[in-house]
């Protein structure tokens, strides 16, 4: 949420600013905006609402180069979207760009007196003041006074005017990384901005104040004593964050599915069984529990539903899965004896990290399922396995899903092992059975073709229906929030039994329902669901396995996945739900990658 970059050295950095903007754009694209230090020390701001591509033209004009700068794209909060509101924010001889929320900037104004002075209606750019009524020529030491009056959560990159050259950041929640290199020093709400430079980064520790110069990043501790950041490696390459020739990144992450479930799953084999040695997650974690608590948000959190769909009925003890935001304010049932499954693509969300620190507070044990390397959540996790989606940069989640899936359907046959529901013959099964979904989801994007033709049915309607039972029901949660977010059509996921206490009110003629039937033992149950709305008009897309005997006439389309086991369907599923998505997005003629009113990492509440 908001994409912040600073770059100070010898090259152009209008040039990195505005590239590595482009690359953090999917956090938010309200508008954008940069600033410069020029050669006389002054600093020089461009802002643009709308997208990157609006600030690219509008930095056309500037002719003179500058080696030192910052820039942030944002997705609003405080105040609507105006120039006024677009970071980089002035405030006397302070330049500053923000991401996260300072809770207490009104209680801020009154105490520093800033009516009159604010020209935009940002709690940044309270900030921003804030910071330049407690500067007396020294940066660090009025960055580390400045937080100690800030509510909320924030990430800032700062520039003084009188300390040309110079770049300076803090975060507390919200994201930074920062890297020094021979083409000079980065600092960056995300890796993807730095990655054309530099394979090695930092994480930026929490309250620990960065200064950047030309040649070296300095890191100091709120005590004002220097530190020495801790060096990580990049385990994945420019290409991954690039479109290779695909016309969205969407659709090059649906693709990219199947390698990223070996990615994920084949360094975890030993012997035909999960092993969790390498990750340092010992089996007395599995075993110690009496239940397990899933919390994620959004997709992740439906990949939570679909794995206590799956974990419940195997382990025979309570698993419950809760939304963070929710969480996060409950006085929950959770203690020493459960286990909390915390799943993050970005590791960042705040309402997810939150929710960790809680059940954390109450001694459960913590496992992250995370994608970003190094990220909040899952250095603050008890154990983390790390999915090795790579990059995803296509604001609506699809190669993250499946990985997650596939790191919890671990977890859940290795609980299963050790906690002997299952033997050895049975888990080796289940891990073969797990794999076996990797042709049937290459064999889904195979037929693309067959799911763009469908979507004719949908993308002129304002409704649609998801309806399935137990883990097809899991599915549809996902296929109804993929659809909605991407192509703007209503869509509502219902357990198919439930459509009728309600929700069949609205099912009318040509009304698009997605049934998923992919389940044997609620199969002819799911069957008779279909034929209720079918019976009031409604247009039928069914998926369903090759083997399953389907009466003619039941659906409109029928789209089969291959036969594998029914656990493990949701992964063909997921495809054809992630390209119906796509290309209703698409034959809508939208924003596929970056939806209206979205961003990628939800770093606010
Ligand atoms: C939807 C989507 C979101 C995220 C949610 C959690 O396509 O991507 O619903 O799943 O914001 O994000 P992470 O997984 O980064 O915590």
């Amino acid at each position: 949420m908001c994409g912040i970059i600073g770059y100070t050295g010898p090259l152009d950095s209008k040039k990195i600013l505005l590239e590595g903007l482009s690359q953090l754009e999917y956090r938010g694209y309200d508008s954008a905006g940069i600033a410069l230090c020029m050669e006389n020390s002054r600093i020089h701001l461009v802002r643009h609402t709308g997208k990157v591509s609006n600030l690219k033209k509008g930095c056309e004009e500037i002719n003179q180069v500058s080696h030192c700068g910052l820039g942030h794209t944002r997705w609003a909060t405080h105040g609507g979207v105006t120039t006024e509101n677009t970071h980089p924010h002035r405030a006397g001889r302070v330049i500053l760009v923000h991401n996260g929320i300072i809770e207490n900037y009104h209680q801020l104004t009154t105490e520093f007196h800033l009516e009159g002075k604010l020209l935009s209606e940002t709690d940044s750019e309270v900030a921003a003041w804030v910071l330049e009524s407690l500067y007396d020529g020294d940066p660090v030491k009025a960055i580390a006074e400045l937080v100690k009056h800030l509510k909320g959560s924030y990430s800032f990159c700062m520039m003084f005017e009188d300390h040309p050259g110079e770049i300076y950041a803090i975060r507390n929640v919200s994201p930074l990384v920062a890297a020094y290199t021979h083409s000079g020093s980065f600092v960056a709400s995300d890796l993807t901005a730095l990655i054309p430079y530099t394979r090695q980064y930092f994480v930026v520790p929490e309250d620990h104040i960065l200064r950047l110069t030309s040649y070296k990043v300095h890191l100091y501790g709120l005590d004002l004593k220097e530190l020495e950041p801790e060096i990580l490696e990049v385990n994945w390459n420019m290409d991954a964050a690039m479109k290779n020739g695909f016309p969205h990144f969407m659709l090059k992450e649906i693709h990219e599915q199947p390698d990223a479930l070996k990615n994920t799953i084949l360094p975890r084999l030993a012997k035909g069984l999960p092993d969790f040695t390498d990750d340092l997650i010992p089996d007395f974690v599995f075993e110690d529990c009496d239940q397990v608590h899933i919390i994620a948000c959004g997709t992740a959190m439906h990949a939570g539903m679909a794995a206590r769909a799956l974990m419940e009925p195997l382990l025979r003890i309570p698993v419950t899965v809760s939304i963070a935001s929710e969480f996060r304010y409950e006085d929950p049932l959770v203690n020493d004896r459960t286990i909390v499954i915390i799943i993050s693509q970005s590791g960042e969300t705040i309402d997810t990290l939150a929710a960790l620190r809680l059940a954390k507070s109450y001694g459960s044990k913590t496992l992250s399922v995370v994608n970003v390397k190094g990220s909040t959540i899952a250095r603050e996790s008890d154990y983390v396995l790390y999915t090795h989606a790579g990059p995803e940069i296509a604001v609506a989640s699809t190669k993250a899903y499946s990985v997650q899936l596939a790191a919890l359907y671990m977890v859940c046959c290795r609980m299963a092992l050790v906690r002997g529901k299952y033997s050895v013959e049975e888990a080796e099964d289940f891990m073969k059975k797990l794999l076996d979904s990797i042709p049937a989801m290459e064999a889904m994007i195979e037929k693309k073709d067959t799911v763009k033709a469908l979507v004719t049915h949908l993308i002129n309607k304002p409704d649609a229906f998801f309806i399935g039972r137990g883990l097809d029901y899991a599915f549809s949660l996902e296929g109804a929030l993929k659809l909605k977010e991407i192509s703007y059509i209503h869509a509502e996921a219902y357990a198919a039994g439930e459509l009728k206490h309600g929700t069949i009110a609205l099912i009318t003629q040509e009304v698009p329902v997605i049934a998923i039937a992919t389940q044997e033992n609620v199969f002819s149950k799911t069957i008779s669901n279909i034929r209720e709305v079918k019976a009031r008009g409604a247009f039928v897309i069914l998926l369903t396995k090759e083997s399953l005997n389907v009466d003619p006439g039941i659906a409109d389309i029928q789209i089969n996945i291959p036969d594998i086991g029914d656990r493990f369907t949701v992964f063909p599923i997921a495809v054809v739900l992630q390209l119906i998505a796509y290309y209703a997005s698409v034959g809508k003629n939208l924003d596929v990658d970056q939806p209206r009113n979205l961003a990628k990492s939800v770093t606010v509440e």
